[in-house]
């Protein structure tokens, strides 16, 4: 077994990964896919989405991304797999690599489980992590830094709420990380019990009522209830009059001011249902951004492989 990490690896992890430039650069080849910048391959790439946690806009997107750049996608079902009859992580990467496969996206609920196929011999794999427990979302939050810069230019003095379940939301870790980087203003809100001390190095904690006129990014995270030990007193009625984005609370924004959700979104708790898809709302902005971001991230670690499989 070796010790180190394997810096040779392809992968994209975690946003602390990347650095101001890099993070620009793959923004700017997702405008690129956006306008209709097409790939060809010179060989067929193999390319496999491992879910172990639910999803619907990460996996679907993925797949749409996948597709686009010209790659084949290996059907991959946890509960129908090898992981059934107590195979590891690692030895079903082995194995789909040893097949031919060049690209696995993968989505855990175990946090950093990436480590463990990071610190084994280098897998001949590229690898994308879709979503680590509490962990990180590299590429929900390169979606997230993909739509502000579209919506405002850039992120220098913006500000930036992240609010809701803090502390279980690998969107909000990864956000918090890359927005302060990109030199936004980043402020927290939501139950004090849900915020962790160590967040105050990327932000100021502030109650909702104090931020919400102030910013001009209103981030609403989901309850991360399948992360919560004992959720039976949660009350949705009276979370949101205290801590969600209200109509009333929305009323007061900065009129250019933007509200964004990583989706799923439970109307009505952490957001008014009316605001979904209000004029201020980039929900669908978000999603359609996030297939041509992953096109980004897989080009970026494809190449990375130096598969030569990619004109
Ligand atoms: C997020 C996730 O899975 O972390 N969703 C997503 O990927 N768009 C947020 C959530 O589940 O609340």
């Amino acid at each position: 077994m070796i010790a180190e990490p394997l810096t040779c690896q392809p992968a994209l992890v975690s946003m602390r990964d990347l650095d101001v430039r890099t993070v620009e650069a793959l923004i700017h080849r997702a405008e690129e896919f956006k306008h209709g910048t097409e790939l060809e391959l010179t060989e067929p790439v193999y390319a496999a989405n491992l879910f172990f946690e639910n999803s619907t806009r990460t996996h679907t997107s993925f797949e749409i991304a996948e597709r686009r750049l010209g790659l084949s996608v290996v059907d991959f079902n946890p509960q129908a797999s090898s992981v059934s009859k107590g195979e590891t992580l690692y030895d079903t990467c082995l194995t789909l690599a040893a097949v031919g496969v060049r690209l696995l996206v993968i989505r855990h609920s175990q946090d950093a489980y990436y480590q463990e196929l990071l610190h084994q011999p280098a897998l001949p794999v590229a690898l994308i992590n879709a979503g680590d427990g509490s962990g990180e979302h590299p590429s929900q939050s390169l979606l997230d830094m993909m739509t502000i810069s579209e919506t405002f230019g850039g992120f220098a003095g913006l500000k930036v709420a992240i609010v809701g379940d803090l502390n279980h939301s690998r969107v909000a870790r990864s956000n918090m990380e890359v927005l302060q980087k990109l030199g936004a203003q980043v402020y927290f809100s939501g139950p004090e019990a849900w915020y962790d001390n160590q967040f105050d190095q990327f932000g100021q904690y502030l109650p909702i009522d104090e931020l919400v006129e102030q910013v001009d990014v209103m981030m609403m995270l989901r309850v991360q209830h399948e992360r919560h030990n004992d959720d039976s007193t949660f009350d949705q009625a009276a979370y949101h009059q205290q801590y969600g984005l209200t109509l009333a609370r929305a009323a007061r924004m900065k009129p250019e001011a933007i509200i964004m959700h990583p989706g799923p979104i439970n109307r009505g708790v952490e957001l008014a249902s009316d605001l979904v898809e209000s004029p201020r709302s980039k929900f669908v902005e978000q999603m359609r951004n996030g297939v041509f971001i992953r096109m980004a991230m897989i080009e970026s670690v494809l190449r990375g492989n130096r598969l030569g499989g990619l004109a």
